[in-house]
């Protein structure tokens, strides 16, 4: 029975140390962020349909996103332009973290969205 328990906990600390460290394991992904020729539709488009959208889409903003559209392009344009879409995403101390409820954006998706808000939050 000791060398069970034994044996179970040097298991349990194997698995639990070996897998934790996501930088070993995923070296390729995180030197894979490519930033040339980030544009909307292309680059951020999908980061907001799959993180965004599905409280902030327009049909979705007034019962889910507190009436903040991001689903309109104008709309958007003027979260981004102001600042709260950035300061949102980044989860600075002035803004409601986004996404709600969820895990922060990955650093290339906001990378990206950094580099198209810089400029000028473009319609392309
Ligand atoms: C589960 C629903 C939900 C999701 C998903 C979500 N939001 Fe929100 N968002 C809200 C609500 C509700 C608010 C109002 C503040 C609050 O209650 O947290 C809000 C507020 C905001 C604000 C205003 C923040 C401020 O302090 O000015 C911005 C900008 C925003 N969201 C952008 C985003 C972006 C960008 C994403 C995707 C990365 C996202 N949201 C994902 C529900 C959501």
């Amino acid at each position: 029975m000791k060398k069970l328990l034994v044996i179970l906990l040097f298991t349990g600390l194997i698995a639990g140390c070996y897998y934790d460290n996501e930088e070993a394991l995923y070296p390729v992904l995180d030197q894979a962020c490519d930033t040339t020729g980030v544009a909307f539709a292309k680059s951020i488009l999908p980061i907001l349909q799959t993180n965004c959208l599905g409280c902030h889409g327009t049909n979705q903003a007034a019962a889910s996103g507190s009436g903040i559209d991001l689903g309109t392009f104008s709309s958007l344009k003027q979260v981004a332009v102001s600042g709260r879409l950035f300061g949102a995403i980044v989860q600075d101390a002035n803004h409601f973290p986004m996404p709600r409820g969820g895990f922060k954006l990955d650093t290339c998706s906001i990378t990206k969205i950094k580099i198209w808000i810089d400029k000028g939050a473009l319609n392309n």
